[in-house]
């Protein structure tokens, strides 16, 4: 809901405030964003202006004590004396870098509105509101829409801003924000932290928590995409805030380019928070009368802890971000051909994967890289679409009827914004690369980047994978993405600076191109694992697969990183060999597993490597998440605050059903009880917690298997060896019963094994053990 009265905007979502008013002087300033208050005259939350700030700048001679220096501000112009960061900067062909931003007015539509070069999140008008406030510096020949989307009952409110030059000249927009925030740093109790989401590949997302110190803090990515460095997503809490208590804002960009997260931290009690793309080799001219629109920024406050601001978040991607197709779909089962197979996949070797697939109850079949021709390793074949015959001697076609026949569905890998220079594509049309001119381009894994700024590129790419599509009953594409870019030049754009931009811009149009008529691919997108993971690329996908790293102690980081503003059902996680391929980790099979039901789950296994305990274990896994897959997928998901750096416990609900997941990252010798709380259930209800019953391989425990044999054997033999295949331990099995209000208090687990005995109620965690809980309702309260 919006409301104008007496020049102050007032902005209303469900549980949420957000007001700013026109001063005398024209200037937006920011009265509050916090909790929800009823309208009412904001007088005694504006920022006070009774006296002069020493040497601080007055904006008009006859109003000495009003400084744009010390002001709140909705969005700052240039050279007006606001010495912090502005979050535009226009070079006007007659001053230069000077721009003074007044209210002219402003307009409220039904609704969002959607932009033009951009994905931007979806409302009704009985979802969302719009209210579009034009400012504008006459002189310098500048209009400024500020754009905010109020989705009232998400909780969110969305900013973007549009540039148009009204002047007479070329005007050259070198900084442009999404927005800008001055939030009162007493407002996150006087200490705020930041908390972003930082990596690499395979250890992407990892949450990093700080207290913000003056000055600069903030993230960003000049990696031609959202990158695997940092988020684009980041929080700002107040000092004692938790999983559940306290203040937090949440800060998420609709856009997969370069982009730039600050905070600016100065002496007038204000924290500026700013959004958008990156300045940084950023720069677009605009000839008379033409627009620029920066992409979507995506603000909500929670006074409930980081869980109050995910579950806000979360909603907000479902119902607003994501296609209304992929909504609430349910996510299959996959098997993914990569990690078992690389490029050495065949008709023949694909099948007996597929066989196995489909007998432990997997739904659908994935040929990832290797299927086209020429691609025998990752020097060649990328920019050809035609299928290797040597490899598919009767085509994909046969592959897909005999996985139809199989029960499987079909889902296939490309790549198409990258090309080798071993392929007919790069051979026809050298130019297609982007490449700075007289000067060799650089590789990355072995290629180079298409010039999606050039449209017949765009055309190329939407034909080539639009009639593989049509070719085949694919079900599901994994779009990946596998370089950064470098000599981002293209001469299809006016300027040098437009040109990672304008790609960004195109390749939104090409996935909108392809997968807009074809509502039936379930579309999984992918930059080397996580290097793309965004809220611009989920306005197209319905999942993102989360990092090329599927050992599961790494993916608890990345997978608690991505929670705090990604819903389970666009985090794609697989289960794959032990040790892992990266890491050589040796983890168990029952946690690979218990860390990727929280998401959507796959196996990237060579599955005929699997014992026979193995394979019962997998088949009763994925029998379990299938089960129980629209709660991991769609239902409300919560971290416990860590009771330990080495334990993770993860919550899903969905108000009938409840399951945990407890996980051990490193055994801590004479362990206290853990506790394990359970949240959200009704308190005077009483409930029953089961373990998931889950197998102990006893080659997991060396010489110590030797305690319950009844004959001895050698821990690295034959004999244990074969056994191990063929037997397996139970684990611990559990039970508690208590009413919501006692669970909540946290059970008291049963006791970890710690060598003085063994026994089948023992907690056998070690290092990386976990276990699921599921939470049933056995009577109601009074
Ligand atoms: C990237 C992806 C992997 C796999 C390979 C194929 O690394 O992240 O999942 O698809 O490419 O080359």
């Amino acid at each position: 809901m919006i409301e104008h009265r007496d020049g102050t905007f007032y902005l209303q979502t469900a549980h949420t405030s957000y007001w700013f008013a026109v001063t005398e002087h024209g200037h937006l300033e920011h009265i509050h964003y916090g909790p929800r208050l009823a309208i009412q005259d904001p007088s005694a939350l504006r920022w006070s202006r009774v006296a002069r700030g020493g040497s601080t700048v007055a904006y008009a001679p006859e109003d000495v004590r009003y400084s744009l220096d010390t002001l709140p501000l909705e969005f700052s112009g240039i050279g007006q004396g606001d010495y912090r960061t502005s979050p535009c900067e226009i070079r006007t062909a007659h001053v230069g870098y000077d721009l003074d931003l007044g209210y002219r007015g402003h307009e409220v539509h039904a609704g969002s509105l959607a932009a033009r070069t951009l994905p931007t999140a979806h409302g009704t008008p009985a979802e969302a509101t719009t209210l579009v406030i034009d400012l504008a510096d006459e002189r310098a020949g500048i209009e400024v829409a500020l754009h905010y989307t109020v989705f009232a009952a998400a909780d969110v409110i969305t900013r973007r801003v549009v540039v148009r030059n009204t002047g007479p000249a070329e005007v050259v927009v070198e900084k442009l924000l999404s927005f800008q925030l001055d939030l009162p740093e007493a407002s996150l109790g006087g200490a705020p932290r930041l908390i972003t989401f930082d990596g690499a590949w395979i250890a992407e997302t990892h949450a990093h928590d700080r207290p913000i110190g003056p000055g600069f803090s903030g993230v960003s990515s000049s990696t031609g995409s959202s990158s695997n460095r940092h988020n684009p997503g980041f929080l700002l809490a107040a000092a004692d805030a938790d999983e559940d208590h306290g203040r937090v804002h949440g800060f998420n960009l609709v856009y997969s380019g370069n982009h730039l997260g600050s905070v600016e931290r100065g002496a007038t009690g204000l924290l500026r928070v700013a959004g958008g793309i990156n300045p940084q080799g950023f720069s677009w001219p605009l000839a008379p009368g033409e627009e620029f629109e920066t992409p979507e920024a995506v603000l909500a406050f929670a006074d409930t802890g980081f869980n109050g601001l995910s579950e806000r978040m979360h909603r907000f991607v479902v119902d607003h971000v994501l296609p209304a197709r992929y909504r609430r779909t349910p996510r299959p089962v996959a098997y993914n051909s990569w990690e078992a197979l690389s490029f050495d996949v065949s008709e023949r070797r694909l099948l007996k994967q597929a066989r196995r697939a489909a007998d432990l109850g997997m739904e659908l079949f994935v040929v990832d890289d290797g299927w086209f021709a020429g691609r025998k390793d990752d020097t060649a074949g990328l920019g050809d679409y035609a299928v290797d015959d040597a490899k598919f001697p009767r085509g994909l076609g046969s592959l897909v009827t005999k996985l139809s026949a199989l029960g499987l569905q079909a889902g296939i890998w490309v790549e198409p914004e990258m090309v080798n220079e071993d392929s007919e594509l790069y051979r026809t049309h050298p130019e297609w690369a982007l490449r700075i001119p007289g000067k060799p381009a650089r590789l990355g894994r072995q290629q180079h980047v298409l010039d999606l700024c050039n449209p017949d590129v765009c055309d190329y790419v939407v034909a080539s994978v639009g009639a593989l599509l049509d070719a085949h009953d694919f079900r599901y594409v994994k779009w990946d993405m596998n370089r950064h870019l470098a000599d981002t030049h293209s001469p299809h754009v006016r300027a040098p600076g437009m040109t990672a931009h304008q790609y960004v811009a195109n390749l939104h149009d090409v996935l909108r191109r392809i997968f807009e008529p074809r509502p039936h691919v379930l579309l999984e997108t992918c930059s080397s694992g996580g290097n793309r993971f965004d809220l611009a690329m989920l306005a197209h996908s319905a999942m993102i697969w989360a990092s090329d790293d599927t050992d599961p102690i790494e993916r608890l980081e990345i997978q608690q990183g991505l929670s705090y503003l990604y819903p389970l059902s666009t985090i794609s996680a697989h289960i794959s060999n032990a040790p892992h391929q990266q890491t050589l980790r040796n983890t168990p099979l029952s946690t690979r597993f218990n860390v990727a039901c929280f998401g959507v789950l796959g196996y990237e296994y060579d599955l005929e490597l699997l014992s026979s305990e193995e394979r019962k274990e997998v088949r009763e896994q994925i029998a379990f998440y299938r089960t129980h897959r629209d709660l991991f997928q769609h239902g409300r998901f919560r971290r416990h605050t860590k009771p330990h750096p080495d334990r993770f416990v993860w919550q899903v609900d969905d108000g009938d059903r409840t399951i945990l997941g407890n996980f051990q990252r490193r055994v801590v010798a004479a362990p206290a009880p853990d506790l394990l709380p359970v949240a959200g259930l009704e308190p005077e209800t009483t409930y029953r917690v089961r373990s998931k019953p889950q197998r102990l391989m006893i080659d997991r425990f060396g010489d110590l298997i030797n305690h319950v044999t009844p004959i001895r054997l050698d821990p690295r033999g034959v004999v244990l060896s074969t056994a191990a295949k063929f037997t397996s331990l139970t684990d611990a099995a559990e039970e508690y019963v208590g009413t919501g209000a006692l669970l909540a208090q946290g059970i008291r687990l049963h006791h970890q094994f710690s060598g003085t005995e063994y026994h089948p109620g023992i907690r056998m965690l070690g290092d990386h053990g976990s276990t699921l809980y599921v939470v049933e309702r056995l009577e109601e309260g009074p």
